[in-house]
């Protein structure tokens, strides 16, 4: 099992569980995912201040590069749970003003995953 927390929220879910998903339905945070979970838009990004995972894919990679964030944030779509996480959702529901997250991600990672160690 892996741990998840969130300011005052802290779950159990399967190790491997795709982290957007898991903030979504197990933390219950109304984590926004806009491209659907396929490593386009960074709406999912999180700002981890333990438990970061040292791998990403490169999708993620070249996505924040691309966008400036490299270093800032990390994209909840391409992530597993493992471990002890602890991170706090930039963008939600509630921050966005919507009721409409985008559409629900794929259990699995997507794009498939390209495994690349985090710079
Ligand atoms: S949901 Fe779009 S990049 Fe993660």
């Amino acid at each position: 099992m892996a741990t998840l927390s969130s300011g005052d929220e802290s779950v159990e879910v399967a190790d491997g569980k795709r982290l957007v998903l898991a903030i979504e339905q197990d933390l219950e945070i109304g984590i926004m995912h806009r491209c659907g979970g396929n490593a386009m838009c960074t709406t999912c990004r999180v700002v981890f201040t333990a438990g970061e995972p040292t791998t990403m894919t490169e999708a993620e990679l070249d996505l924040l590069e691309g966008r400036d964030l490299l270093g800032e944030a990390r994209l909840s779509c391409q992530i597993r749970a493992e471990g002890e996480m602890t991170f706090t959702p930039v963008l939600t529901k509630e921050s966005e003003g919507t009721d409409n997250p985008g559409d629900t991600p794929d259990p699995d990672i997507q794009p498939p995953p390209v495994w690349t160690e985090r710079p």
